[in-house]
């Protein structure tokens, strides 16, 4: 065990930026870094990293702690394994004291499994590389896949020959415990070895120990099974497990989609080929667990299946898991008797993603796709596929999206778009009733909010938008000016103009004066580069005009804009009521801009025939509006009116 002090130690030497930098592209904002938050999916950065206290924060999700709990969550690491990873880092000696012998008993178990697979796989790829026999029927197998060296190397791909118990013998001949090999699956119960001619592929877990391994058979006249697994052990779940993820997570992040295939050599293969957000689901059907390590890293899940009978069951069957985990869910059919592994060797890289570009298709759509053919003329048919078809509508969490595919199912089963609202609500209302049974009391279900009586979608309607927004732009720019190096949160140090270039970002593309949006870029980089953003930065500015605005600012006596027509009883003076002056000027400046572009959007929807996309887009900025709204009314205590 690590002693106390050695713990002391490490969580006293690990810094936090370096320890996330690792993994999270960081930025300078003032004091802080920032970036986009690890453990949820975001477009714009609300991950904070605070050198000073030594800790993150995410402001989006919540999660926030010190490198220790960063490392645990981000690399699913125990405690222990989290410092060792920075005692690592840093080259710190860790100090260990005597476990009880209970505890080293528990303890070391799992490790030594561990350490007995890695024992394992160096056996096996020594036995591909250094052996005959490995040589002429392993390598040749692996090469003759098209398989690069570098590539058998990554994937620590290795091979076991016929004899009977070789690994057996040889481990425990180097001090491995027999019962251990038998526990970890290595060795069977009469002592011979578990894996026999066969070619190994270890399976990582999650930091890259080695997990498990799958042996594949060598020719279709060897007896058995194609496929044989390590048995499920204490360091190995299979339904928690993804062939390939400790390999490709860096990759999912980067292109924040994981593509999902079935088989080991489908990965290997799209890996050589420099497509590595790829995972295996392994041949059997998808668990939630599964779903969930996916969801560490990014929301889009793209499903690459073969296009027989057969790959689009699986297709299906894993949809509805994913659907209900709040992913987006793709799908693309390769062509008959093609998995991605053949077909990439047929197509070459640019093809394939263009096949996949081309051909991927959202999930409802596919579906609906489907059956369209098979129900056509019999209604029978057609009713069943309803029911069907229900049952994943309503397992959809997010209301908006919900509604979105409900509308295109009636579309496109051609069917009235109330009977598949009325379907769905049954079942949504059958599973909160369940749901509230198992949780704690909600004090207003969600679905209450975005369903209208009738169970539709509800669709604000806008108010016609005024034409510009000068003032509301030039309110902003005041407070920046005047309080920007103000501390706007003491907890992050957080100051004023972070406060309003981090909020302002979804909107800066709609400013209408050109000089504001200058004001606002440049403060931007400024603040980037750490560099100071105080009154006199823009009193003494070269640009004239920014100049001007500045001396206006600290002239100009104090005065509210239109809608602060009714202060807080409370208000302290104007000068010291930077925080609220912020809050609002943030506020009013995007309610009116999306509300602008709200109505410019739904005018362009009236015209043509909207994608999901476009809908989706629509009406998730309608809902930024309304929640805007709801804020500005309660906690500005204010009329709003436009
Ligand atoms: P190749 O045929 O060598 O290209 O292998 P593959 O990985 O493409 O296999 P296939 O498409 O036949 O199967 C997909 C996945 O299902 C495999 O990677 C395995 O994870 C799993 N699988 C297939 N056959 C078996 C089997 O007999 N036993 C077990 N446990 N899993 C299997
Ligand atoms: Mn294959």
């Amino acid at each position: 065990m690590i002693s106390q002090k050695s713990i002391l130690e490490i969580i006293e030497t690990a810094k936090i930026e370096d320890i996330v930098g690792d993994f999270v592209a960081l930025k300078k904002r003032g004091v802080n870094l920032i970036g986009l938050c690890p453990f949820h999916n975001e477009k714009s950065p609300s991950f904070n990293v605070n050198p000073t206290r030594n800790i993150f924060k995410c402001f989006g999700c919540g999660k926030g702690g010190d490198s220790v709990n960063f490392l645990m969550e981000h690399e699913s690491l125990s405690y222990p394994d989290a410092l060792r990873y920075i005692a690592d880092k840093y080259k710190i000696e860790i100090e260990e004291t005597k476990p009880s012998a209970e505890q080293q008993a528990s303890m070391l178990e799992g490790e030594s499994l561990f350490i007995i697979n890695q024992y394992a796989s160096k056996f096996y790829t020594d036995q591909l590389f250094q052996t005959d026999i490995g040589k002429s029927v392993g390598l040749s197998y692996f090469k003759q896949r098209g398989f690069r060296e570098e590539t058998i190397h990554k994937f620590n791909l290795g091979f076991s020959s016929a004899e009977r118990d070789g690994f057996t013998r040889k481990a425990v001949k180097d001090g491995y415990n027999i019962e251990l090999l038998r526990k970890v699956g290595l060795t069977t119960a009469n002592d011979n070895d578990f894996f026999r001619n066969r070619v190994i592929f270890p399976i990582h877990s999650l930091s890259g120990k080695f997990a498990a391994f799958a042996g594949r058979i060598l020719t279709s006249e060897a007896s058995g099974p194609k496929y044989l697994n390590s048995p499920e052990s204490e360091i190995y779940n299979k339904s928690k497990t993804l062939y390939g993820l400790f390999h490709a997570k860096q990759a999912i992040r980067k292109h924040d989609e994981c593509m999902l295939v079935e088989g080991y050599t489908d990965v290997i293969s799209l890996h050589q080929g420099g497509i590595e957000n790829v995972v295996a689901s392994s041949g059997t059907s998808l668990t939630v667990d599964q779903i969930r390590l996916i969801k560490r890293y990014t929301q889009n899940v793209l499903i690459i299946y073969d296009g027989d009978l057969a790959g689009i069951k699986a297709a299906l069957r894993g949809i509805e898991l994913i659907v209900e985990q709040d992913a987006n869910v793709k799908i693309v059919l390769l062509p008959d008797r093609h998995d991605p592994d053949s077909f990439f060797k047929e197509k070459g890289h640019t093809q394939f993603l263009e096949f996949i570009q081309a051909n991927k298709k959202d999930f409802l759509l596919f579906r609906l796709d489907l059956a369209s053919r098979e129900i056509a003329g019999d209604p029978i048919k057609k009713t069943a596929f309803i029911r069907e078809i229900v049952q994943t509508l309503a397992k959809i969490p997010d209301s908006i999206k919900r509604s979105v595919y409900v509308k295109e199912t009636a579309l496109q089963l051609d069917i009235d778009e109330r009977i598949i609202i009325g379907e769905t609500n049954k079942l949504l209302v059958k599973s909160i009733s369940e749901k509230k049974n198992n949780e704690l009391p909600s004090s207003k279900s969600k679905e209450d909010d975005l369903l209208a009586d009738d169970g539709t979608a509800i669709y604000p309607e806008q108010k016609p938008a005024p034409q510009n927004h000068l003032v509301q732009e030039k309110d902003l720019v005041r407070v920046l000016i005047k309080f920007g190096d103000k501390i706007f949160e003491e907890e992050t140090s957080l100051t004023v103009a972070n406060y309003i270039v981090n909020n302002i970002q979804d909107v800066l593309e709609n400013f209408d004066s050109k000089l504001y949006h200058q004001i606002i870029t440049e403060s931007m980089s400024r603040l980037q580069s750490n560099e100071p953003l105080n009154p006199d930065y823009f009193l003494k500015h070269t640009n004239e005009d920014i100049r001007q605005e500045a001396i206006e600012v600290f002239t100009e006596p104090f005065t509210y804009s239109d809608n602060w027509k009714k202060p807080l009883q409370t208000q302290k003076l104007p000068d010291e009521n930077f925080k609220n002056d912020s809050i609002r000027v943030v506020r009013m400046l995007k309610y009116r801009k999306f509300a602008r572009v709200c109505s410019e959007m739904k005018n362009k929807l009236k015209e043509g025939q909207p994608g999901i996309e476009e809908e989706t887009k629509f009406i998730k900025m309608n809902m930024k509006l309304q929640e805007l709204k709801a804020e500005m009314g309660e906690t500005l205590n204010i009329v709003v009116f436009d």
